[in-house]
C-alpha cells in the first residue's frame, strides 16, 4: 500500500508540467474525499483500492493531456462554479476582464444584454449574478453547450437568463443595450491548437485567420443595438487592430481596446451612434 506522499512523488515524475503538483494534489484529495490540507496533515494516509483506482484513472487522463476542469467536471469563473464537459470551452480567467468591462459600461443602467456564443454560460451568468434586474439572452449554435449553460443557471440559482439556439444574432428579436461575445477567433493553422485538443473545435477556430466570426458579429450587431448601445468583443492578442478596423467600418464610435490579466490587448468595444 502506498502513502499519499509516495503517490504524490510517483505521480510528479510521470507528469512533466508546471502546475503538476497542484493538479495531482487536487486529484488525490478528491479520491479520498478530503480537501488538499489533509494531504499535508496526514502524509502517511494510505488509499484503499477504490480510492487508488479513481486516482490512477484520473491521473492517466491528466497524463494524456485532458484539462483538469474536464476531469473534475467544473471550473470556477467570476463568483460562480460552472459545470463543464468537452462540449463547452473551459471558461478562462481572461474572459472575466470582458465581464468587468460590460459591468463598467452598464453601471447604474437597467440593461437588456445579449451574450452570443455563451458556451458554459460564463459571461451571461456572471452578468446576471451582478445584475438580477438586467434582461439577459444567451445564444449558442450548439445545443449541447446550451444544455450545459442551462444546467449552470440552475446550479447557481440564476433564473433571469433566456437561452436560445441559433447562429449569432439569428435567434434574437428586439433591441439591446449591449451585445457581448467571446467568439471563436483562432486561425486553423495556429500552433497553439494542439494544446487545446480536448476542447470543442467549434468554440475555438474561425475562418479567415480567426476573424470570420468577429467580422460577422460586428456586421450584424448594429441592427440589434439601441442608439448608444455597446458591442463588446473578446479576441486574440494580435487581433486588436483588425477588430478596431471592423468596428470603424461598421460605423461604431468610441472604439477602444482593453487588456487581459497578462497585459495583452484582448477585447475591443464600440458604441452605436
Ligand atoms: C470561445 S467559445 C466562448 C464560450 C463562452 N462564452 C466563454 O467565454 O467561455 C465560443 C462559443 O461560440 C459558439 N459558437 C460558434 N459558432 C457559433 C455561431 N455561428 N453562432 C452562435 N454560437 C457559436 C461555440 O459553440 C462556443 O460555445
Amino acid at each position: 500500500m502506498l502513502t499519499l506522499t509516495e503517490l504524490q512523488q510517483q505521480a510528479l515524475l510521470s507528469l512533466p508540467k508546471d502546475d503538476a503538483r497542484l493538479e495531482i494534489d487536487i486529484l488525490l484529495a478528491r479520491a479520498i474525499g478530503k480537501n488538499t490540507t489533509f494531504l499535508r496533515t496526514w502524509p502517511d494516509y494510505q488509499l484503499n483500492d477504490e480510492q487508488l483506482a479513481q486516482f490512477q484513472r484520473e491521473l492517466s487522463q491528466l497524463q494524456q493531456g485532458m484539462p483538469l476542469a474536464y476531469i473534475l467536471g467544473e471550473r470556477d469563473f467570476w463568483r460562480l462554479s460552472l459545470l463543464v464537459n468537452p462540449s463547452v470551452l473551459i471558461p478562462r480567467p481572461d474572459t472575466e476582464c470582458v465581464v468587468e468591462k460590460v459591468l463598467a459600461l452598464g453601471q447604474g443602467q437597467q440593461w437588456r444584454v445579449a451574450d452570443l456564443g455563451t458556451g458554459s454560460g460564463a459571461i451571461a451568468l456572471s452578468l446576471a449574478l451582478e445584475h438580477p434586474e438586467w434582461q439577459i439572452i444567451a445564444t449558442d449554435i450548439s445545443a449541447e453547450s446550451l444544455a450545459v449553460a442551462q444546467a449552470n443557471a440552475l446550479k447557481n440559482n440564476i433564473h433571469q437568463v433566456k437561452f436560445k439556439q441559433g447562429s449569432w444574432l439569428a435567434p434574437l428579436t428586439g433591441l439591446f443595450d449591449c451585445i457581448v461575445s467571446n467568439p471563436p477567433y483562432i486561425a486553423n493553422d495556429d500552433p497553439h491548437l494542439s494544446d487545446l485538443q480536448y476542447e470543442p473545435i467549434g468554440a475555438l477556430v474561425a475562418a479567415d485567420n480567426g476573424l470570420a466570426d468577429l467580422r460577422d458579429i460586428v456586421r450584424l450587431s448594429s441592427d440589434f443595438l439601441h442608439k448608444n448601445g455597446w458591442l463588446v468583443l473578446e479576441h486574440g492578442f494580435q487581433q486588436g487592430a483588425a477588430v478596431q478596423t471592423l468596428l470603424k467600418q461598421a460605423g461604431f464610435v468610441n472604439i477602444e481596446s482593453g487588456q487581459d490579466l497578462g497585459g495583452n490587448i484582448r477585447y475591443s468595444v464600440g458604441q452605436k451612434c
